[in-house]
């Protein structure tokens, strides 16, 4: 069945491997809704729609979720936790039920030794205005929705023109220490098109292998 896709932040490093995966793989319409469409690459009209709006501005997304069939957010921001209050109360409103969310490695204190100690020290671990205590508080709103939810935390992101990943479960400890976007992106494909196998899942992603006290390049 093709489906709407609403990919909130669709010019970001991450959207852009998902969306080349479900142009690929899908027959799914593609609705890009972007800050600034500039940084967006070439459109296939027949394909893909541009929204151009704010997560922040509750009629701009309402207005474009009330399009969607499915809702994937991958989005970087200090008031990350509002914009998951306004993603859930706009996909309530509008009876869409199937939300992926891009979070982090780190959010549920989950990696454990010596890299789990140096990560919360990079991103503020127990802290809750740091980058992890926002994106804890943003993927509680989540979880705490009847949302057919998917929660992606990726490990420390890489650039690598590879698919090669790993997952843990909520309540798991965390493996490795990096994942490449490229994975992540293709996971994200596979959670839309499988809407039933990842509902109300919280997954950790990264790439097997990779343990150390630190990402490779650290
Ligand atoms: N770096 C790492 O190692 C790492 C590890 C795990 C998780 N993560 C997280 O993974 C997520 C995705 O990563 P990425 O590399 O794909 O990030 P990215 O390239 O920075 O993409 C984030 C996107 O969010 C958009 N955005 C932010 N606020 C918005 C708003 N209010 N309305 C509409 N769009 C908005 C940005 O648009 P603009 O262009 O308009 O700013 C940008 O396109 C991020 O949250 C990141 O923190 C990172």
């Amino acid at each position: 069945m093709t489906k709407q896709v609403l990919i909130l932040g669709a010019s970001g490093q991450i959207a852009g491997h998902a969306i080349q995966f479900l142009l690929n793989e899908t027959t799914d319409h593609l609705l890009l809704f972007v800050r600034h469409p500039k940084k967006l690459p070439v459109i296939d009209d027949q394909r893909e729609t541009v929204i151009t709006g704010d997560v922040l501005d509750n009629n701009e997304l309402g207005s474009a979720i009330a399009q969607a069939d499915v809702v994937y957010a991958n989005l970087r921001n200090p008031q990350i936790e509002q914009q998951a209050r306004n993603i859930v109360a706009a996909m309530k409103q509008h009876g869409v039920k199937q939300l992926v969310w891009i979070s982090s490695i780190g959010i549920y204190d989950e990696v454990p030794g010596k890299f789990g100690q140096w990560n919360n020290e990079q991103l503020g671990g127990g802290q809750t205005d740091s980058y992890l205590g926002t994106y804890r508080a943003a993927a509680d709103v989540i979880t705490a929705s009847d949302l057919d939810y998917t929660i992606i935390r990726p490990a420390w992101l890489t650039n690598k023109d590879e698919v090669d990943y790993e997952i843990t479960r909520r309540g798991e400890d965390f493996k490795g220490t990096e994942v490449s976007r490229k994975s992540i992106g293709k996971l994200v494909a596979q959670v839309i098109e499988q809407p039933q196998k990842y509902a109300q899942t919280d997954l950790g992603v990264n790439k097997p292998g990779t343990d150390g006290d630190k990402p490779a390049w650290y």
